[in-house]
């Protein structure tokens, strides 16, 4: 079966963070909307589909977590990730952001030493300052157009911190770790006593030739000292189900985290978490393989697009997921002028750098999850904009 991706679908009045929350955040609604990271194609239609079913029957009392739930997540991480689970392993979190909290409520006390590599996905330090833990934060660095880690850095920082957490890949900047890479976090966490909470939400999207690999796959110490988050919300775009899960294979750390899950009833999940991920991971390969195609025509497009166009702006290659981090400082505009570009001249809603950590200034993050002819327009107005400056 062939799923159509250009299908442009009005998601406005649809109570939409990336949609109905432009007027609130920037004042006006003439915006092309490509910030938050949802796609604006249709949800998998064989999880629009178990929903409807499950609603039919019109009674909507208290529910256990269907047998599919944990079964469909043993099987997918088995078949497309070369996993194997079991399934005690697994907690249900409501949401990964959530369970990033959660972990860190749990594993470390008030003033504690997080650490995270920025520029990063904006949550990881805020809910940790927002809970009153410090954030280390050991820059990544930008060489031939990818984010790398700088391991003697990162060696000197995280001495004394009691966890790390990793984007795995990476948000903004769409890096697929190596398995070299992840190998050398794993032993130098390992080392410092840090336990590593992966999250890896993108990993789903990761585009070939690049493959996901799995922190825990990694190594014994990174089997031993991690919690991964996952969660089929991206791939199959349902983030507002709000369902993820964590995977713990040390039985230790499993114990204290669903203790604490438990205690305060947080792994409870409810019952259009459950059914979602049932039906998206069983019947799943076929839809994600065409979307994670679009995905990828969608990249080339925008890349050959700059060159051709706005050479200044040069992208950062993703290698897994939507997102494309924008370096735009051979614009040499301050960050203030450069949102003015993007959103008075260009009309377009991004997020700025900075949002990622200082080191995102000069950059923009562009959501490319939509139809062709929406980025088309948006590449233009932006081209335009750069011309008319
Ligand atoms: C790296 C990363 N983690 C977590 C999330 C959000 O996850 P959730 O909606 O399950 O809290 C996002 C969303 O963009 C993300 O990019």
């Amino acid at each position: 079966m062939n799923y159509n991706f250009d299908e442009i679908i009005d998601r406005n009045g649809t109570d939409s963070v990336k949609w109905d929350a432009v007027q609130g955040r920037w004042g006006r609604n003439d915006l092309i909307p490509m910030w938050v990271a949802d796609m604006d194609f249709r949800t998998a239609p064989f999880v629009i589909e178990a929903l409807k079913k499950r609603l039919d029957h019109e009674v909507l009392g208290y529910t256990f977590a269907c047998k599919e739930w944990a079964e469909s997540i043993v099987n997918w991480l088995k078949e497309r990730h070369g996993w194997e689970i079991r399934e005690e392993m697994l907690t249900f979190t409501p949401g990964i952001v959530r369970g990033l909290a959660f972990a860190i409520h749990c594993f470390t006390e008030k003033g504690d030493k997080v650490m995270v590599l920025p520029p990063v996905y904006h949550p990881f330090f805020l809910v940790t300052q927002k809970n009153e833990r410090e954030v280390v934060f050991s820059p990544l660095v930008l060489k031939e157009g990818q984010y790398h880690i700088d391991f003697d850095r990162f060696r000197k920082d995280v001495q004394g911190c009691k966890l790390l957490i990793l984007s795995n890949p990476h948000n903004p900047g769409g890096r697929v770790w190596t398995k070299e890479e992840l190998s050398q976090i794993a032993d130098i966490c390992y080392e410092s006593g840090t336990l590593v909470i992966s999250d890896e939400i993108h990993a789903d999207l990761t585009l070939p030739p690049y493959k996901h690999p799995a922190f825990a796959l990694i190594s014994e110490k990174a089997r031993m000292n991690s919690l991964v988050f996952m969660s089929p919300s991206k791939a199959f775009n349902m983030p507002g189900l709000a369902s993820s899960y964590t995977i713990i294979e040390n039985d230790e750390l499993r114990h204290r985290f669903q203790v604490y899950m438990e205690a305060g009833e947080f792994s409870e999940g409810h019952l259009f978490a459950y059914l979602s991920v049932a039906a998206a991971y069983s019947h799943g390969t076929e839809w994600l393989d065409q979307v994670i195609a679009y995905i990828k025509a969608n990249i080339d497009f925008t890349e050959n697009y700059l060159k051709e166009h706005i050479p200044a702006i040069r992208m950062i290659r993703p290698q897994a997921s939507y997102l494309i981090f924008l370096d735009c400082r051979e614009l040499g505009l301050n960050q203030k002028e450069l949102n003015n570009l993007f959103v008075e001249d260009a009309h377009l809603a991004l997020n700025e750098g900075t949002t990622f950590g200082k080191e995102g200034e000069g950059f923009m993050r562009l959501n490319i999850a939509c139809p062709r002819a929406t980025l088309e327009k948006a590449l233009k107005q932006l081209e335009q904009a750069v011309n008319n400056r």
